[in-house]
């Protein structure tokens, strides 16, 4: 979703650092960017497109100033046009502001400010920003006063930044939309996501709901809604500015799932004890939950069907809700711990599920891979998954990761019936995942069927969600049909849509009860022609029926559905790739979805 950055301090490079920093946060997903500096006057440039059609209009006149922010924007309010772009200014050009967010009583405000003579020049809610600073200005108010007297007028969520000409200052602030500080020794930077400075400084400041920053070429402070400062830890960020590249592959996406193994390993390190047969999640271990109930949305509710199956079986009701169905209709909690599953920690949905359950007095636990996050500020407890930074829209890394975490949970928390055979199984995952990646015949399998009419994902138990990621990975990034599936329910109505150009991806693994009774689904769409491509660890007897093979070692079946899903990426991958589509940023979606 829309980015910011915004720096002061680095004098004759602020447009540079202003224009890399949108290029790192392109991946959040945008539709129009621009930056406004201040120095030398407050000189404003923005456009729809791409970065690259930014860079081309700032070749003409760069702006030039000591003091800049700048804006990736993802509409919400009104068209991706130049005019709706970000930095939005008053009527006097004196103020130029950026914002994430939504500004719930933006009508009335604008309104009001019609009727007292403003003129406006965009559709968005951020424009009522520039226009408040305007009018406390004209009462006689400071910037930094000005400001905040704007800010008080505000409801909904917002992660603001504004200048003022003639002041070399950045004054932001936040609620409900994540702002991070980056300290260097002779410059300060705001972001909404560390990657947007990471090249410069490796030390951070969190902001939270309802503080404030000033940011000037010799101090930051954070201050509160009265003005008081706020004491701030700066934290150091632990992974390394590389960690954001492409490092060769063609794809932040490719990369990513080439990632897996590592993360995995970063995920499980010190966590197991396989000789023991425990695992170690500190505190966590003390939660013993009575009950769990999981509110996560897309990918990440796919991991929470999977937890809640994982604690399922070990004795405990557990439950996955979609978080957005949870905020507004949330059921009886009981003793339940709530689980937001989130690898951002920052997704509107799931922070206000887990806002609701803590309002009716809930325990919650942030399952995230971000650390300072705001599910991971505002949560009880936080198990962090370690994927390291993703990039690509689409979800991978996280993902398995969250698999991961998410059996150390249910190991931690319960007394696992087989926890030595999935300890053991864990521990293997780095390499067999590995395996895959070295010998996948995805990309084959991708092209034979790139052309298909729809895609079809059964699966049960463990590979049920596994089926529903599988589907929604290759609908996000190729924008073909794709449904995932319970096996069971294909003869329940789906199966009217099975032809012999659609073809049926199978996660079958082991060879008991469950895995025969899929064997039987396969069976079901073999019948009526759909090619049947079979993800499968070879022990049942699925290959008889299937038309193509992606192999998986065997394992056990809580593991089989993290290798299983790999190759389910493979192949939306390299069908994507075929089809030329934009895999790292694909149309309408935003790696961060910061609004309701
Ligand atoms: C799909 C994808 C999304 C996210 C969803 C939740 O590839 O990434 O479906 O899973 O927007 O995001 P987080 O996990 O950040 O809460």
């Amino acid at each position: 979703m829309c980015g910011i950055i915004g720096s002061v301090g680095r004098d004759g490079e602020t447009l540079d650092v202003l224009v890399h920093g949108l290029s790192k946060l392109e991946y959040r997903g945008y539709d129009s960017a621009g930056v406004a500096l201040t120095g030398d006057g407050l000189q404003t440039r923005k456009c729809a497109g791409e970065i690259d059609d930014l860079r081309a209009e700032l070749e003409h006149e760069p702006p030039a100033g000591v003091v800049g922010i700048g804006h990736t924007r993802w509409s919400t309010h009104g068209p991706p046009t130049d005019e709706n772009a970000h930095p939005h200014q008053d009527c006097t050009g004196d103020v130029a502001v950026v914002h994430n967010g939504i500004i719930e009583n933006y009508q009335s405000l604008r309104d009001e400010l019609v009727a007292a003579g403003h003129t406006f020049e965009s559709d968005t809610d951020t424009e009522v920003v520039p226009h408040l600073i305007e009018d406390a200005l004209a009462d006689g108010a400071g910037p930094e006063a000005a400001f905040r007297s704007a800010i008080s007028k505000l409801e909904g969520s917002y992660a603001v930044a504004a200048v003022v000409d003639g002041t070399e200052a950045i004054f932001a602030a936040r609620n409900d939309s994540p702002l991070v500080l980056g300290i260097d020794d002779d410059a300060y930077y705001l972001a909404s996501d560390v990657p947007a400075f990471r090249d410069h400084t490796d030390r951070v400041v969190y902001l939270e709901d309802g503080e404030f920053a000033t940011l000037r070429a010799d101090e930051w402070i954070v201050s509160d809604g009265t003005g008081e400062t706020v004491e701030k830890a700066v934290n150091t960020v632990d992974w390394d500015p590389e960690e954001t590249g492409k490092s060769g592959y063609e794809h932040f996406m490719l990369k990513e799932i080439h990632e897996q193994p590592r993360a995995l390993r970063q995920c499980l390190r010190g966590r197991v004890d396989e000789l023991a047969g425990e695992v170690d999640i500190g505190d966590l271990a003390d939660l013993s939950p009575t009950g769990v109930q999981f509110v996560a949305c897309g990918t990440s509710y796919h991991a929470a069907l999977y937890g809640a199956q994982l604690l399922r079986e070990a004795g405990i009701p557990a439950q996955a809700f979609l978080a957005s169905e949870y905020a507004t209709a949330t059921p009886p909690i009981g003793d339940a711990l709530v689980v937001g599953v989130t690898q951002s920690g920052e997704t509107a949905d799931t922070l206000s599920a887990l806002r609701e359950a803590r309002r009716r007095g809930a325990r919650t636990l942030a399952v995230t891979n971000v650390v300072g996050s705001t599910a991971a500020r505002e949560c009880d407890h936080v198990l962090y998954i370690r994927a390291g930074p993703e990039i690509g829209v689409a979800a991978t890394k996280t993902f398995v990761s969250q698999l991961a975490a998410l059996n150390l949970l249910a190991l931690g928390v319960t007394n696992c019936p087989d926890a030595r055979e999935t300890i053991a199984a864990l521990r293997e995952l780095p390499s067999d995942t590995q395996a895959i990646l070295d010998d996948s015949t995805a990309e084959s399998v991708a092209e034979q069927y790139a052309d298909a009419s729809a895609y079809f994902f059964i699966g049960r138990e463990h590979q049920y969600p596994v089926a529903l990621e599988g589907a929604l990975k290759l609908k996000e990034i190729t924008y073909k049909h794709a449904e995932g599936f319970a096996g069971g329910e294909l003869k329940h109505g789906p199966l009217a849509l099975v032809t012999d150009d659609t073809p049926v991806f199978a996660v079958v693994t082991g060879d008991d009860a469950t895995a025969t009774k899929l064997v039987g689904n396969v069976k079901e769409v073999e019948a009526r022609d759909a090619p049947v491509v079979a993800v499968t660890d070879g022990q049942s007897d699925v290959e008889r029926y299937a038309d193509e093979v992606l192999r998986i070692p065997e394992t056990h079946p809580r593991a089989a559905a993290v290798l299983a899903n790999v190759q389910l990426q493979l192949v939306a991958y390299h069908t994507a790739a075929r089809l030329g589509r934009s895999i790292d940023k694909p149309r309408n979606l935003a790696k961060s979805v910061t609004v309701e």
